[in-house]
């Protein structure tokens, strides 16, 4: 798909429900202005080009980060965000999607939806009338790929032709990866147990981009960057014990990291379980950047919301 293609044909209203509703061009640039925005708001520069602005949120799982982040971004930019969750919304009573984002559209100048499905953010966005912004779904998390790019390049430079490893369940974070891997053009080594690969659908996407092995020091021999996740995702909590057994030789340790390369540096979207997918010496060590991939989630959406509100 090309970026012509990436427009409502309808609406011609441009959303991010996946990495690749973006070309690597424009990837690439909104990353280089989430480290201008960065620079510019730790400089204390005031720059408000959302004033007036309204983010409507829908929230049907938990955040921190892409919370806090939408709300602090939206205010930094002279606007404001609203926080919707199923436990008081209407949504949360059985209002179809397709009513709820025409309302929320004909008030908010962009929504932000959290969800299971991921045909419920597209069903979203078909009959939204503005830009719909995907904070998560069970199949992708493409603002994680945005902060997390933005950060390899601001630490080691550029991404291209380096090996990334990820280590675990092959869920949306893997998925959001797989997408990057394509549009940036490096080497994605996924490591996971058997019955837990990524979805067939997004293997043959990016089957140039990628190897699939069970041989996890294999996968993390000489790589740059080694990722990982937690095994039981939400919505998944009934697993975790399955899950537990199933994943036991998967945590990122130092051994592991020891195989990398000397440079390689270590992320984790967060939230963290120390001494289930990775040591506590790896996350807290010295080649984790976590806590500036955690910020950068913050500078990365505010790129995107000027990307899709301004430009
Ligand atoms: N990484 C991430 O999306 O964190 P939250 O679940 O806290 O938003
Ligand atoms: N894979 C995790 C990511 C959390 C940010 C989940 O979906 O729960």
């Amino acid at each position: 798909m090309n970026a012509s293609n990436k427009t409502d044909p309808v609406t011609k209203v441009r959303h991010f429900l996946t990495l690749t509703d973006l070309s690597a061009d424009e990837f690439r640039q909104l990353i280089s202005r989430a480290i201008e925005l960065k620079a510019m708001q730790h400089r204390g520069e005031i720059y408000e080009p959302l004033k007036n602005k309204v983010l409507a949120m829908i929230f049907e799982k938990s955040s921190t980060r892409t919370r806090v982040s939408f709300e602090a971004g939206m205010a930094q930019f002279g606007g404001h965000a609203i926080f919707l969750s199923p436990r008081d919304t209407q949504l949360g009573r059985g209002e179809p999607i397709e009513d709820s984002a025409r309302v929320l559209s004909s008030m908010a100048d962009c929504l932000m939806v959290r969800t299971f499905e991921h045909g419920k953010a597209e069903l979203l966005a078909q009959y939204s009338s503005v830009p719909v912004i995907n904070g998560l779904t069970d199949d992708v998390h493409p603002c994680q790929l945005l902060a997390d790019m933005q950060t390899y390049l601001e630490q080691r430079g550029e991404i291209k032709g380096k090996t990334v490893t990820w280590v675990g369940d092959g869920n949306n974070m893997c998925h959001s990866y797989m997408r990057a891997a394509k549009l940036l053009e490096f080497k994605l080594n996924i490591a996971c147990p058997e019955g837990f690969e990524p979805q067939q659908k997004f293997i043959d996407e990016c089957s140039d981009h990628i190897e699939i092995t069970t041989d996890v020091s294999a996968a993390c021999t000489s790589s740059d960057l080694i990722v990982t996740d937690v095994w039981a995702s939400m919505g998944q909590e009934e697993e975790q014990k399955v899950r537990e057994a199933a994943f036991n030789d998967f945590q990122v340790t130092s051994e592991l990291m020891k195989l990398a390369n000397d440079d390689a540096l270590f992320m984790h979207c967060l939230p963290a379980h120390r001494g289930e997918e990775v040591s506590a010496e790896v996350i807290d060590g010295e080649q984790s950047v976590v806590w500036e991939e955690a910020e950068n989630r913050l500078h990365a959406q505010k790129a995107l919301l000027e990307f899709l509100l301004v430009n």
